[in-house]
This record gives structure tokens, sequence and C-alpha cells, in this order.
């Protein structure tokens, strides 16, 4: 790739900085100076910028706490999305693992690796994703029981084993009943969670990602805000299979 691409890539300056800098001689590609920004360079390339080394990273991972009123998805013309809300990042590949609805919250990851992406959504791999809910009225143990054997969509779609556990249940403002729940799924189809409950009769209130295989929503992200998966994160999601 170009030399100031890769520099781009790795948030080392604007376009304009990086080329004014590599024409100024202030860029080295394997111990040389290098004063052409289109030059092209390896991905293992040692290019020191400004006197600080730049090293290529080919995956970035980031876990996004998604708020409500933003779409998954990499762009669109109208509208934001949660790609645009990682701010520092200057790749034009990345995307989100999987979607969450408009007015759901929570864990989403944001990465440009697809074969880790496939994995994740793959049916095959059944890895376990957690959802916080808050649903209308008293969830019963009927419930619970449905959930666990398999519920069957309103469209006929068969949902595998899903564990459902009551948290609370009370009053709202208003006086209506509601609950608050724990669901995992192992599956990832379309309002998944909205219609499981819909098959029950309930309707979903709040819904709110917890985890996905073995990452969790780091606490210390408010709602909108993001950081890097650490290396150890990245590693275990890589092994994630239920
Ligand atoms: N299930 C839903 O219904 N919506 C989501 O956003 C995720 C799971």
């Amino acid at each position: 790739m170009r030399l100031d691409k890769f520099l781009s890539e790795m948030g080392a300056g604007t376009r304009t900085e990086l080329k004014k800098n590599i024409r100024a001689g202030r860029v080295t590609v394997d111990g040389a100076v290098v004063r052409d920004p289109g030059a092209k360079v390896e991905e293992t390339s040692a290019v020191v910028y400004c006197g600080q080394p730049v090293a290529y990273e080919a995956f970035v991972y980031y876990m996004l706490n998604k708020p409500a009123g933003v779409i998954s998805a990499s762009d669109d013309p109208r509208e934001a999305t949660v790609v645009d809300l990682i701010a520092e990042q200057k790749r034009k590949d990345l995307f989100p693992v999987g979607r969450l609805d408009r007015d759901t919250e929570g864990l989403l990851l944001i990465t440009n690796d697809g074969a880790l992406a496939h994995r994740l959504l793959s049916p095959k791999h059944h890895v376990d994703k957690v959802y916080y809910a808050r649903v209308s009225g008293a969830v019963t143990e009927t419930d619970v029981d449905a959930f666990r054997a398999g519920l069957l969509l309103s469209d006929g779609l068969a949902c595998l084993p899903a564990d459902l556990r009551v948290l609370s249940t009370g009053m709202d403002a208003d006086g209506a009943t509601v609950s608050e729940v724990e669901v995992t799924i192992r599956e990832g189809k379309f309002h998944q969670i909205k219609r499981m409950f819909e098959a029950v009769g309930r309707e979903v209130l709040y819904l709110k990602r917890l985890a996905m295989g073995p990452l969790t929503l780091d606490p210390d992200l408010p709602s909108g805000a993001y950081r890097r998966l650490t290396r150890a994160e990245v590693d275990a999601l890589s092994h994630a299979q239920s």
C-alpha cells in the first residue's frame, strides 16, 4: 500500500500533514528516508514517522456501548451509524459484527476482521448473546419453560432453547407491571428477543446487550463510548464457541 495510506490508517496524522512530513524527509522505511508519499510499503515494513515507530495493524477491534437511536450499519447517506461513533478511526473497512435494532443499546463489536465476524455470527458456532430486558407484565415460570423448550415465532421459525432469568417484577410509574429479565440466546434471528417475548404475549420495553461469547460490556463505558479490545479479549473471541 502507499506510505501515506499506511500512516493515515494508523492515525499518524491528516493526509496533508503526512504528505508534508514525508516530503520534508521526516519518514524512514526500513531505515532509509522516503520522500514520496505514494511509495509502496508492506504491512511488515519498519516505518518511523517523525522519530516514532508506527507498526501496522491489519485488524482493529472496538467495543462500543451502542446508544439508542443509531443504526447498526457501516455508513448511511442520511443517518449516523455505529461506525460513525468511532471518532478516532481513519479506516474505511470497519463494520459492526451483527445488528442491534435502532432502539437497542449495549455491546457491539466493531472491526474489519471478516473471519472473526463470520465465526461469531455463524449459527454453527452457537455463540451466547446475553441481553438485559424490561418486559411488560409478570414473567412466569411458564415463560421460562417455553424459552427453555425452544419457542416458535409468529412466522413459524423455531428458536433454539434459550435461558430466561427473572431478575425482578414490579410496577412502573404508571402502575403497570413490568419484569426485568436476562435472556441468553445462541443464535441471531431478526428482532429475535422482541419476537420471542411476543410469542409468549409480552412486549419488550427496553433492550440492552450485555455480552457476546466471552466479551462482556465494560461497565466503565458510558452509552455512546467505545474502547479498543485488549489482546486477551481478542484472543478469547477468536476461540469463542459453545
Ligand atoms: N433481539 C432483538 O429483538 N433486537 C435486538 O436488537 C437484538 C436482539
